[in-house]
C-alpha cells in the first residue's frame, strides 16, 4: 500500500526543512516567528484563536506549567480566545491501558483551573466527546502521504520508545495522530498553537492539511487557516534524574504535590561537582535547570540568580529554588485543594459546557466541509 502521487506535486516545497535535524532548524525559525506573533497578539488579541491541549496520562507537573500552561494563562489574560483539548484518544497511541480516564481527566481539569485557566473565557473539552471533530479525520487522511507520516521525527521517537516498552509494531493510530491533531486545531479554525518544539512536525502536518484542503476544495476562498506555532518562552524542565521531566519516566514534580514532597524532590535533584554557581545551559544542564525554575518563580533572570548565589554553591541554590517553588505554587495548590474538596460536580459541569460548545462548532465545520466536498445529501 503506497501513495505514489503526492496531492500537491505541483506546488513548491514548504520552507520548513524535512530532513533529520529539521526540528532544530525549524525551531529556530519558529522562535523568530514567535517574536513577530507576540507583537501582533499584544496589539490584536481578538484576531487569534488558540487551540492546544494535553494527553490525560496523569496530573500535570512542573514541566507542563513552565513549558506551556503558564503561557496559556498569559494568552488568555491578554484576551486571546482559547480552546483546550484533553486528548483522551491520544493516550492509546502508545499504550494499551489508558487507566482511569474519568479520574485523570478531572486531575488535569483541576490543574488547569488552579493554574488560572478560566472556563468562562477558555473552552475545555475532551476529544472523544466531539464526534464531528473526529469525522474530519477521513478527508484529512486523504490529503497526506504515508511517507509524510512516516518521516515525522516526533512520531518516530515515540514509536521507538513504544517498541522498546511493548516489543511490538507501531499502531495505525500512532502513525496518524498528527492528522487527528490537524482536526483538533482546524475544527475550530484555530490559528495559533502554543507548543513545545517536539510538536513542530505535527503543526507542519496541520498546515499541509489546511493548505491542501483549501487548494482542492476551496480554491476560490480558503476555508481553513494555516495555523502558526507559538513557542513557549521557557525551556525544558528536567526531572530529578536529570532527564526531561515526564510522567512516564516517574521523575516529575506534580503541581499537586505537597510541600514536603517538593522539598524531597529538590533534595534528590542532580547537580554537579563545581562549587561556584553559573548559568551555562550547555555545559551545566542540571544547574541551569534549577536556575531556570528558580528564575521563573522569583521573576529574576537565571544569570542574576546565579550571580546572587555564586560561591554559596549547589546546597544554597537548592534551598533558594525549593523555597521559591513552595511559595510560588502556594496559591495554585491552595486553589486546587479547594476545588478538589468541593467535589467533582463543578468540574463535570465545566467539561459538559466545554463539550457542548466544541460540538456546536465542530458540527458547523463538518457541515461546511461536507458542502465544500460535495457531500451534502
Ligand atoms: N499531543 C499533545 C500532547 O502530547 C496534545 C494535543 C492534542 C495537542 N491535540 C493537540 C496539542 C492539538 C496541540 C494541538 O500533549
Amino acid at each position: 500500500m503506497s501513495v505514489t502521487t503526492p496531492p500537491e506535486a505541483t506546488t513548491p516545497p514548504s520552507a520548513t526543512p524535512r530532513e533529520p535535524g529539521g526540528i532544530t532548524r525549524s525551531a529556530a525559525a519558529a522562535r523568530e516567528r514567535t517574536a513577530v506573533l507576540e507583537g501582533q497578539i499584544a496589539r490584536n488579541p481578538g484576531e487569534y484563536r488558540v487551540l492546544t491541549g494535553d494527553r490525560p496520562t496523569g496530573a500535570l507537573h512542573l514541566g507542563h506549567l513552565l513549558g506551556t500552561v503558564a503561557n496559556r494563562v498569559r494568552l488568555q489574560d491578554l484576551g486571546v480566545e482559547m480552546f483546550l483539548i484533553v486528548a483522551d484518544y491520544q493516550v492509546i497511541t502508545d499504550r494499551d491501558d489508558a487507566g482511569d480516564l474519568p479520574a485523570t481527566v478531572r486531575e488535569v481539569l483541576l490543574d488547569y483551573l488552579a493554574a488560572g485557566l478560566d472556563p468562562e473565557r477558555s473552552t475545555v473539552f475532551t476529544h472523544s466527546a466531539v464526534p464531528a471533530l473526529n469525522q474530519l479525520l477521513l478527508p484529512f487522511l486523504s490529503l497526506v502521504t504515508v511517507a509524510e507520516l512516516e518521516r515525522n521525527p516526533t512520531v518516530k521517537a515515540e514509536a521507538e520508545a513504544a517498541l522498546l516498552r511493548q516489543k511490538r509494531g507501531i499502531s495505525g493510530l500512532l502513525l496518524t495522530y498528527p492528522v487527528h491533531q490537524a482536526a483538533d486545531i482546524l475544527f475550530c479554525h484555530g490559528n495559533l498553537v502554543p507548543v513545545g518544539v517536539d510538536q513542530l512536525p505535527h503543526l507542519e502536518i496541520t498546515r499541509t492539511v489546511a493548505r491542501r484542503f483549501n487548494q482542492r476544495y476551496a480554491a476560490a476562498r480558503p476555508y481553513f487557516p494555516e495555523p502558526d506555532a507559538l513557542i513557549a518562552p521557557s525551556t525544558t524542565v528536567l526531572g530529578d534524574d536529570g532527564r526531561r521531566m515526564s510522567k512516564s519516566r516517574g521523575n516529575a514534580l506534580e503541581l499537586r504535590a505537597s510541600d514536603d514532597d517538593t522539598v524531597a524532590f529538590f533534595r534528590r535533584a542532580k547537580t554537579d561537582a563545581e562549587r561556584v554557581i553559573t548559568f551555562e545551559p550547555e555545559r551545566r544542564p542540571e544547574i541551569a535547570n534549577l536556575l531556570q525554575i528558580g528564575a521563573y518563580f522569583t521573576k529574576m533572570s537565571p544569570e542574576a540568580l546565579a550571580e546572587e548565589i555564586g560561591s554559596a554553591g549547589a546546597g544554597r541554590l537548592k534551598a533558594v529554588v525549593t523555597e521559591a517553588v513552595v511559595e510560588g505554587l502556594r496559591p495554585l495548590r491552595t486553589r486546587r485543594r479547594e476545588l478538589a474538596s468541593a467535589g467533582p460536580r463543578h468540574l463535570d459541569e465545566v467539561l459538559a459546557r466545554g463539550n457542548a460548545r466544541a460540538n456546536e462548532i465542530a458540527d458547523r465545520t463538518l457541515d461546511d466541509v461536507r458542502g465544500l466536498m460535495g457531500m451534502r445529501y
